[in-house]
């Protein structure tokens, strides 16, 4: 249980749910890890439970981003990995979609990825870090959703900037990689059943039994399922692995 001994890793939203498993994986490895998040009370609670360093991340602007990731290179004197998790789900018809809510969820889920990678591309360059990058997509980046076409387009466009992003920053030895999850429960997934309740008419908890039931596996992921490929992308083993997207969701998609 010793894979990333020695490393740092900066991981987004990792206040809770998918980002604090892997935070807690990567501690188990023998990492340090920063949690950055927009909420600084539930980064700091998790921070003390887990034995990690948190941070006040918001990816949105570009300040914060820039403040997070000085506050972790000073605190660990580099950065080895970046995981971008933060994200922000939301649902609507397309004639209900608004431009509000189109901004504020691109501006975390694709602007906030393409901005705090850069960011520490940056610092790895400069430090001469051969770093790794892991981007969180989602199968609804493989294709369209009825009701959720804007946060199918963040995901989209999260797996076409992991391929420019690993093609470009291989020069630097910096591995871009993603994940790209099924269904996976935890909060997150307590407010997309909320929104599917409202616009499929459907009982709270009903749209999330809907979805266990249709994954090949036979149930829902739970955020440990994930850790695995977390690890693995991250690890020395992982090396001549450039700009893919895996897909550890259950078999819900095959590419
Ligand atoms: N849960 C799923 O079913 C599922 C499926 C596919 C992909 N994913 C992806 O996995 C990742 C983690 O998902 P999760 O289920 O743990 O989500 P979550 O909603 O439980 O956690 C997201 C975290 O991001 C933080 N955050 C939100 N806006 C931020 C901002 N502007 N700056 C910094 N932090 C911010 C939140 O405070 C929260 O801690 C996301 O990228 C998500 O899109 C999740």
């Amino acid at each position: 249980m010793s894979r990333l001994a020695g490393k740092t890793a900066l991981i987004t939203g990792a206040a809770r749910g998918i980002g604090r498993a892997f935070a807690e994986a990567y501690i188990r490895e023998g990492a340090r890890v920063a949690i950055g998040d927009v909420d600084l009370a539930r980064a700091t609670e998790t921070a003390s439970e887990i034995g990690a360093f948190a941070v006040h991340m918001d990816v949105t602007d570009q300040a914060s981003i820039d403040a997070a990731v000085a506050a972790t290179a000073a605190e660990f004197g580099q950065i080895d990995i970046l995981i971008n998790n933060a994200a922000l789900f939301t649902a609507a018809p397309i004639v209900e979609i608004t431009r509000e809510d189109y901004a504020r969820v691109f501006d975390v889920n694709f602007g906030g990825t393409l901005f705090t990678l850069q960011a520490v591309a940056k610092h790895m360059i400069e430090a001469g870090v051969r770093g790794r990058i892991i981007n969180m997509a989602s199968q609804a980046g493989r294709r369209g959703e009825s009701l959720v076409a804007v946060y199918c387009a963040t995901k989209a466009a999260v797996i076409s900037l992991t391929q420019s992003a690993g093609l470009n920053l291989i020069q630097h030895g910096i591995n871009v990689n993603a994940i790209s999850p099924g269904v996976v429960d935890g909060e997150h997934w307590d407010g997309v059943d909320a929104f599917f309740a409202k616009y499929e008419n459907k009982a709270p908890g009903q749209k999330k039994k809907e979805v266990g039931a249709s994954v090949p596996y036979g149930r829902m992921g739970v955020a440990d399922d994930l850790t695995g490929m977390a690890v693995f992308l991250a690890s020395d083993e992982a090396e001549y692995i450039v700009a893919q997207t895996y897909n550890v969701d259950g078999g819900q998609w095959m590419s």
